[in-house]
């Protein structure tokens, strides 16, 4: 699933491993030029005992030529895996976010941000580790193993003995070791989204956390993460430091019988001094390589946990996909009939049995008290979640039956939170049309009643918007998310409760430019207040996720309880 990115690299995959056998190739010639220097050169075996210097310098040379043609091959193999690697890191990482910005909005929530983050970052960098150990470690490892063992052998059978007993006792550590920490990773990877959710939701929040002096208690729960992050770090690394020191005294005591085994043969005149150096050369190549074993188990199961997080991400499907029905009307009309809907981990439903309808170009209020479920109502529209049963249809069609980018290209939503973006403001009204020109924006600006506030900003349209608008005031933040929404010219424009923070007048000056400037537009105004809905053609009452009533202000001043209710509590408040 994840390794199937890698095709597209294979070549230099294989390119890597040609270079890195060569280069190891060139590490296990070193051992017999250096036992012919010894025995030949230096101790003139083959000249009666003489020191034979020709030999020395030539083979000397020799060494030096295949070092370098050797570390040659390293670079090459080094830049051959990082290339693949790395692509294959950013393929990765680009077809994960493209399935984020595919998720419906409850699997967001069920992933959490944090985690979604860390899997993108971190979990792609462990796989990326583990393909390149994979790709350098493995040919290393078995080359030097086999290659090495051969080697060694050919000097003497006896040498094989040592390695028949050293290595099942190197290979136990590895598995004791691995065994140990290998459900560990997964603990570490988990702690790593904990702490990361911690971050973006105090780096967000900051302002709530500072406005209530929580910093100490954030930072509490910040360092508490911390901690059990390090705390389930610092086990791995205690694990893996035994690893070490233990490989060590195998490897000390096998030189030692190598040396032994070889003094004995060159006691009896069966083999060279140089040959013995050789063994000890292999010998510590072998178990060298066997050390590296125990690295690329340690990457790979880490990476093998992170591939499997990625998966996760990668197999979700988005329960909101496209549909097939092509027959498209215009118009704007939005039916609810017999809707059902609930969350899915919250069990109760927040939506009974909705049976509403909105004529092509009506504006229909929604008013109700918080919780009600009236944003739920609206997200349905647009499919953010699709109802549970019965249907909503647009222009007559069942939202499920159009295809995704045709639907949500019929509506303008402006979702209750407005959520800006870190450009300018032009900019961040052109993400509702990216066709739009200036002027355009001017005018949907100007019908949100955000024009003035804009002309009066440093750069007027051009001025940058901090982080999630941070440097806006509530009010203007809706009205340049209602400006993106009128930009983009749709059949249904859907306002929830987006002019919360503005003030009556500017509050009624907009609905007024709405009316006449977009007398067409299918208007969906969710509201607190009276004052803003009285104007519509018709107003739906909701009261614990169902529609209570839906007329005309006039006639629900006379026939409706709630509405009654509202009027009056507000009425109330207003003359306190
Ligand atoms: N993403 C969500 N996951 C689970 N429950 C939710 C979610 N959003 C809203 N709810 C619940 O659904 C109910 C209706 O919420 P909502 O439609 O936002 O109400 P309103 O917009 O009328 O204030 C509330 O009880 C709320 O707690
Ligand atoms: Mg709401």
């Amino acid at each position: 699933m994840i390794l199937r990115h890698l095709k597209k690299y294979a070549h230099l995959a294989v390119l890597a491993s040609v270079f890195m056998v060569l280069e190891v190739y060139v590490d296990l010639l070193q051992p017999r030029l250096m036992a012919r220097i010894v025995d030949e050169g230096i101790l003139g075996l083959n000249n009666g005992g003489v020191s034979d210097l020709h030999i020395v310098t030539g083979v000397g040379l020799k060494m030096l030529l295949i070092v370098l043609c050797g570390g040659l091959c390293g670079i090459l193999s080094g830049v051959c895996t990082n290339l693949c690697s790395q692509n294959f890191g950013n393929d990765v990482r680009k077809s994960a976010f493209r399935k984020i910005m595919s998720f419906s909005f409850s699997q967001t929530d069920r992933f959490s941000v944090g985690s979604l983050i860390t899997r993108t970052t971190g979990d792609v960098t462990q796989v990326q580790n583990m393909v390149s150990q994979m790709i350098r470690g493995c040919v290393r490892c078995a080359m030097f193993f086999v290659a090495g063992s051969i080697a060694l052998i050919s000097l003497a059978a006896d040498f094989g003995t040592v390695i028949v007993i050293a290595l099942p006792l190197i290979l136990l550590e590895i598995a004791f070791v691995l065994w140990k920490t290998n459900p560990l990773f997964r603990l570490l990877q988990s702690r790593l989204d904990r702490m990361n959710t911690v971050i973006q939701e105090n780096v967000a929040g900051a302002r709530v956390v500072k406005a209530f002096i929580q910093e100490d208690r954030e930072i509490r729960r910040f360092a508490q993460s911390n901690d059990e992050l390090v705390d389930t770090q610092f086990r791995v690394l205690i694990l893996m430091s035994y690893m070490r020191p233990v490989m060590n005294i195998v490897l000390n005591l096998a030189t030692v019988a190598i040396i032994y085994i070889g003094s004995l043969r060159v006691q009896a005149g069966a083999a060279a001094p140089g040959t013995v150096m050789a063994a000890v050369t292999y010998l510590s190549q072998i178990l060298n390589g066997m050390m590296m074993l125990a690295m690329i188990f340690q990457t790979v199961t880490r990476g093998l946990t992170s591939s499997q997080r990625l998966r996760e991400i990668l197999t979700t499907e988005s329960p909101i996909q496209d549909g097939t029905g092509a027959a498209v009307s215009a118009g704007g009309s939005v039916t609810f009939k017999n809707v059902c809907f609930s969350y899915a981990d919250h069990g109760a439903d927040v939506l009974h049995n909705i049976n509403l309808s909105v004529r092509a170009g009506e504006t229909l209020a929604v008013i109700g008290e918080t919780g009600c479920g009236k944003s739920t109502l609206v997200n349905l529209i647009p499919r953010f979640y699709d109802a549970g049963s019965g249907t909503v249809e647009v222009d007559g069609t069942d939202v499920r039956d159009y295809p995704l980018s045709v639907l949500r290209d019929k509506i303008a939503v402006v979702l209750q939170k407005s959520e800006l973006f870190s450009t300018t403001i032009k900019e961040n009204i052109r993400i509702g049309n990216p066709d739009a020109t200036d002027a355009e924006i001017r005018k949907a600006a100007a019908t949100a009643q955000a024009d003035g506030f804009i002309s009066e900003q440093p750069q007027q349209y051009d001025t940058p918007v901090a982080e999630s608008g941070m440097s806006l005031s509530g009010g203007q933040r809706q009205r340049i998310a209602i400006s993106r929404a009128l930009v983009k010219k749709a059949e249904i424009l859907i306002l929830d409760d987006s002019t919360s923070a503005l003030d009556f007048r500017t509050e009624a000056a907009l609905q007024k430019a709405l009316r006449e400037k977009f007398r067409d537009m299918t208007k969906i105004i969710i509201a607190q207040r009276i004052s803003s809905v009285r104007n519509a053609d018709r107003i739906a009452v909701m009261e614990n996720g169902t529609v209570a009533a839906c007329d005309t202000h006039d006639n629900l001043m006379q026939t409706c309880k709630i509405y009654q209710d509202i009027y009056a509590s507000q009425l109330r408040k207003e003359d306190a």
